[in-house]
């Protein structure tokens, strides 16, 4: 008998702590950055070609590309500050249409955004990530933007985990 009711006390206990770590779980969990509406009326920070897709960042960002920085994070990139919540950079790709030597914005390519919003995911410094491909608008392909995204941008400590910067 006495050994019945140990193994209910056990079982009881597993559970328990099963439905207790159930919470953080989720709030670690990437979550997505949405598609931000009107970027292309924000400052553009940088404008840049990348022509020969040869190494892993080619590969992503191959083309002509812009970037964009909302009221948030210009304000944040000029006083050299750590980003608010709030703030978002978008890098808007095109695939290279210029002739030799004059690359051009040709086909879009898609739309990289990154959003700040420290307590949806604070094991990304506090960045959402996607990528909407073409001109996809609704669904973005990024799964865990941990891995995909800010295994690159957390290698940029001293801005943030951002690249662009203004001057
Ligand atoms: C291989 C490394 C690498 C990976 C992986 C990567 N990025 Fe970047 N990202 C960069 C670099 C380098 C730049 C700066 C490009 C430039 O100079 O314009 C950049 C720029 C950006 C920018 C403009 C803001 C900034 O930091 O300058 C956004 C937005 C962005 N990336 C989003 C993403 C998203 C979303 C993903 C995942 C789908 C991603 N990146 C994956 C290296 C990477």
């Amino acid at each position: 008998m006495s050994r019945i009711r140990i193994g209910s006390i056990a079982v009881l206990t597993l559970c328990g702590l099963a439905i207790a770590s159930q919470p953080i779980k989720a709030a670690d969990a990437p979550v997505a950055a949405a598609y931000p509406k009107d970027f292309t009326k924000w400052k553009a920070v940088t404008r840049m070609a990348l022509v020969a897709p040869t190494d892993r960042l080619a590969r992503n960002f191959g083309g002509v590309h812009n970037t964009f920085a909302n009221p948030a994070a210009l304000e944040a990139m000029k006083a050299g500050k750590p980003f608010p919540d709030g703030a978002v950079l978008v890098l808007d790709l095109f695939e290279d249409g210029g002739t030799a030597g004059k690359p051009s914005e040709g086909t879009h390519k898609g739309v990289f955004v990154m959003h700040k919003d420290a307590k949806a995911n604070p094991t990304t410094g506090g960045w959402l990530f996607d990528e909407f491909k073409g001109d996809a608008k609704d669904k973005g392909v990024v799964t865990d933007g941990k891995k995909q995204c800010y295994s690159c941008h957390a290698t940029r400590k001293k801005t943030d985990g951002v690249y662009s910067t203004v001057k």
